[in-house]
């Protein structure tokens, strides 16, 4: 059994938020599981390996659930089924998750294609643009707004709060930003309420009872709305720009799926693995002793989830992990998660990002990236650029 020795991440500085994939690999070279030292966190698990990722996610002795149920235990932004273990996990997830499967998904394609030509329509005639502000970022933010019938929701304010609460902000700056979204969105569901029975999502929320027959309490119906807004742009926003980036630096690749769009599904599951959205999936705790990757884990340790590391990790045999390589045939990558949390948008994120590819490389053939450095959003939860700019 190693000596619990800590590993300081912060060290590389900028370095590692811009390209930590190297860190990654020396830290796998001695070892699945590490106690590491990262930006504004002191002394964590972090699991780098695969093998041992995917263990760790659908693992039940790591919980998801940090405050205890009841009055004392509701953040300021509710419940979420991200941050609650079975039973409160299962009712909520099964009360939202008819809304999301494939078919009710797929229902969508016309409208977010119609979302994106406009998008699109803007900003083609402008010959140069920052894509992160002209689609990856507008695109499912409009979406999941029009999906939860919030098609008003004050987005800029929105955007603030989300990327203080899921970015590396202070711990004064994440609670004034939970507090602002809370209240906000406490209203934004008491106008619905009022408003009379509509057929989106959150007044199907209101309305809707589990088994027993109970409705949503106030503090879950603010959790899921939380929850979806922020997983629902945060997320692919980055699927989108990273993945323009990953093409634009590999012109070769670029080139063969212009030639055969039929690679796009191939392409978009080699972005989400070779540089997805998320960087470390959220936080887990030890609720009881357990060993992980030869490491002893102590009950109510932190448990940090590398799913970036874990997707360039060759050891489960995949070939030249670190090459971006769009017809790739994937072995389940961990981009979207594992175990009972895996990502409940996934069919909307790759439908998403389908339209945005299909219609970006149809409508802008001679797309290039402008030169000059980019600068990468701080944090380890989330990984993306902040702006793209590219023309055409
Ligand atoms: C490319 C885009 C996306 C990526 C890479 C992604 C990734 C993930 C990951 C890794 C998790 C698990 C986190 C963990 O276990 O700690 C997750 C959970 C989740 N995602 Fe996504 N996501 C994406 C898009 C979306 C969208 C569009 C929505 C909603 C509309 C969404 C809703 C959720 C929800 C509700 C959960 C929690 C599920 C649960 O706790 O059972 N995600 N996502």
């Amino acid at each position: 059994m190693a000596i619990k020795e800590i590993i300081d991440l912060t060290e590389p500085g900028v370095e590692f938020v811009r390209d930590p994939y190297p860190v990654y690999a020396r830290l796998r070279e001695s070892g699945p599981v590490h106690y590491v030292r990262l930006p504004d966190v002191d002394g964590v698990w972090l699991v780098v390996g695969y093998e041992e990722a995917r263990a760790a996610l659908a693992d039940p002795r790591l919980g998801k659930q940090w405050l205890p149920e009841g009055e004392a235990g509701v953040r300021s932004v509710g419940h979420n089924m991200l941050e609650s273990d079975p039973p409160r996990h299962t009712r909520l997830r099964k009360l939202v998750a008819r809304e999301f499967t494939s078919r009710r998904i797929a229902a969508l394609r016309p409208r977010v294609q119609e979302v994106t030509d406009r998008l699109l329509d803007e900003m083609l005639p402008r010959g140069r643009a920052d894509l992160v502000e002209s689609l990856a970022f507008p695109l499912p933010m409009t979406v999941i707004c029009e999906l939860l019938g919030v098609p008003d929701l004050d987005r800029e304010r929105f955007r603030g709060w989300s990327q203080a609460i899921v970015g590396n902000a202070d711990a004064g700056q994440v609670e004034f930003a939970e507090r602002q979204m809370g209240a906000y969105l406490a209203e934004l569901i008491e106008d619905k309420r009022c408003g009379g029975p509509g057929d989106d999502l959150l007044s199907g929320l209101i309305r809707a009872r589990d088994e027993n027959g109970d409705a949503l309490s106030s503090a879950e119906l603010v959790g899921m709305a939380f929850l979806l807004l922020v997983a629902g742009h945060e997320t692919t926003v980055n699927l989108i720009a990273n993945g323009t980036l990953a093409l634009l630096r590999h012109p070769e690749q670029l080139a063969a799926l212009r030639a055969d769009l039929s690679l796009l599904d191939g392409a978009i599951e080699e972005m989400l693995r070779w540089d997805g959205p998320v960087e470390i999936a959220t936080w887990r705790l030890a609720r009881e002793p357990l060993e992980l990757g030869g490491r002893r884990i102590a009950a109510g340790e932190t448990v940090l989830v590398g799913l970036a590391s874990a997707d360039r990790d060759g050891s489960r045999g995949l070939p030249e992990p670190d090459t971006f390589d769009i017809r790739r045939q994937q072995r389940s990558h961990l981009a979207f998660g594992h175990g009972i949390h895996y990502c409940l948008g996934a069919p909307l994120a790759r439908l998403e990002a389908h339209v945005a590819f299909a219609s970006l490389l149809a409508r802008a053939p001679g797309l290039v990236l402008q030169p000059g450095r980019l600068e990468w959003r701080g944090g380890f939860l989330m990984r993306g650029v902040r702006e793209l700019p590219v023309s055409w």
